[in-house]
């Protein structure tokens, strides 16, 4: 993690959209059309944010291709790693995406990424946090269970590329430690 020292997160702001549609692409290969992310970030009920570090410090240590073939930064930008929507909906804060650039997976970004959904939801005095899972999507469910997410429910064929179920987990937020 000493590459990332200076790993900030905060809102998403316009001029991450590209960078943002990079990771997404390279996160979610069947997912179309990609996500409106002009559209999410102006939704009232909905928080968009990204993590940043000042480079790609991982850049000269692999031969590393990404699908679309390039990362999305411009010149002047700071390198993005991650980014995750979220929709607050009468108490709930609902999971939208959750995404890591993945040539920086397990590095604990996601994990990161995970604890400020965690800690602005307590804040903001939601209830719980749900979301849908695939359940062969061992990364993810081994992370949201490292958080005391608990499966509650399923939705048959829930996914359209592959028509596979989606577990629906959830996390009570009512004695969470934010610390
Ligand atoms: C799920 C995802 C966000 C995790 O991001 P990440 O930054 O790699 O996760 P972290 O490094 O913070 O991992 C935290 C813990 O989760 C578990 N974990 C993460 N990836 C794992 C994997 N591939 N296999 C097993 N466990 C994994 C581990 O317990 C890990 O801790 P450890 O590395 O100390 O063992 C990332 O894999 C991703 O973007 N996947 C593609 C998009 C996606 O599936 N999003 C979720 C949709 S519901």
């Amino acid at each position: 993690m000493d590459h990332l020292y200076d790993l900030k997160i905060r809102s998403m702001e316009i001029k991450d959209i590209t960078q943002v549609l990079a990771i997404e692409k390279d996160a979610f290969p069947n997912l179309f059309p990609s996500t409106n992310f002009r559209t999410e970030i102006s939704r009232n009920i909905s928080q968009c944010i990204v993590a940043e570090i000042s480079e790609d410090r991982l850049l000269d240590h692999s031969d590393f291709q990404y699908r679309d073939g390039y990362t999305g930064q411009n010149d002047d930008d700071r390198f993005i790693v991650a980014y995750s929507v979220t929709w607050e909906i009468a108490g709930e804060n609902h999971i939208i995406s959750i995404g890591v650039r993945r040539r920086y997976l397990r590095l604990g970004i996601g994990m990161k990424m995970m604890r400020s959904i965690i800690s602005e939801s307590v804040k903001n005095t939601n209830q719980s946090i749900t979301l849908e899972v695939r359940p062969s999507n061992d990364a993810a469910k081994i992370l949201y269970e490292k958080l005391n997410f608990q499966v509650v429910g399923r939705r048959n064929k829930y996914y359209s590329d592959n028509l596979e179920d989606a577990l629906i987990m959830t996390l009570d937020l009512q004695n969470q430690n934010t610390n």
